[in-house]
């Protein structure tokens, strides 16, 4: 199984990617029932303004995104790259917190779940983080979702829960846990 790739995305060189980002966050709010942003009924269109805005970011120096990319099938002619997870670091401005990023919009699309991708991603975040000067990382996810397998197996540490904290995409409020972990 080829290693997954993953690069820090750029608007010049990926721009035209976001509609599959958008994709892929639509299709975890739909088929996981992730609780991301959005409530369906979802139209492409807010998700994908959404993904723009937050591309703007990365140009302000607020935000990265690292993109996620799978080698097409072995034995094509041309060797193309598929993109099939994203994972954001938020970086708002703070001179007391100015070591601390927030770990937002980690999604594997669902073809490719399990080889390895949020790992892969989330490595590359943190690595980018630390070039940055970003120590400490927040982030957090609904209790029960496959993520609240996933982030502990990657370092995190709980810190707390606060129930009944998002609108679940299927209806009724979900209850949320919370992370943090030292890069240094
Ligand atoms: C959560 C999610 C990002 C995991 O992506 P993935 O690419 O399948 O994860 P990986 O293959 O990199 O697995 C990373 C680790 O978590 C474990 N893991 C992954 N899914 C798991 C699950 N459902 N249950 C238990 N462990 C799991 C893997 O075994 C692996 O551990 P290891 O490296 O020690 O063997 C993916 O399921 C997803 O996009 N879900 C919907 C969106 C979502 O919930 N995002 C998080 C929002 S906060």
């Amino acid at each position: 199984m080829p290693t997954p790739t993953v690069k820090l995305f750029s608007q010049r060189e990926h721009g035209h990617l976001l509609p599959v980002i958008a994709a892929i966050h639509a299709a975890c709010i739909v088929r996981d029932q992730t609780i991301a942003t959005f409530l369906p009924p979802l139209k492409g269109s807010k998700i994908q303004k959404f993904w723009e805005d937050i591309a703007k970011e990365t140009d302000l120096g607020t935000r990265f995104i690292s993109i996620l990319l799978n080698e097409s099938e072995l034995g094509t002619k041309a060797k193309e790259l598929e993109l099939v997870g994203v994972v954001t670091l938020s970086m708002p401005f703070s001179e007391t917190g100015s070591f601390r990023g927030f770990v937002e919009k980690l999604f594997v699309s669902p073809t490719y779940r399990g080889r390895g991708g949020a790992r892969a991603l989330m490595c590359h975040l943190e690595a980018e983080a630390l070039k940055r000067g970003k120590t400490l990382m927040l982030l957090d996810t609904e209790i029960g979702s496959q993520a609240e397998k996933v982030y502990p197996k990657l370092g995190y540490t709980e810190m707390g829960r606060i129930p009944r904290y998002g609108i679940s995409p299927v209806g009724g409020l979900k209850d949320e846990v919370f992370y943090y972990k030292h890069l240094q």
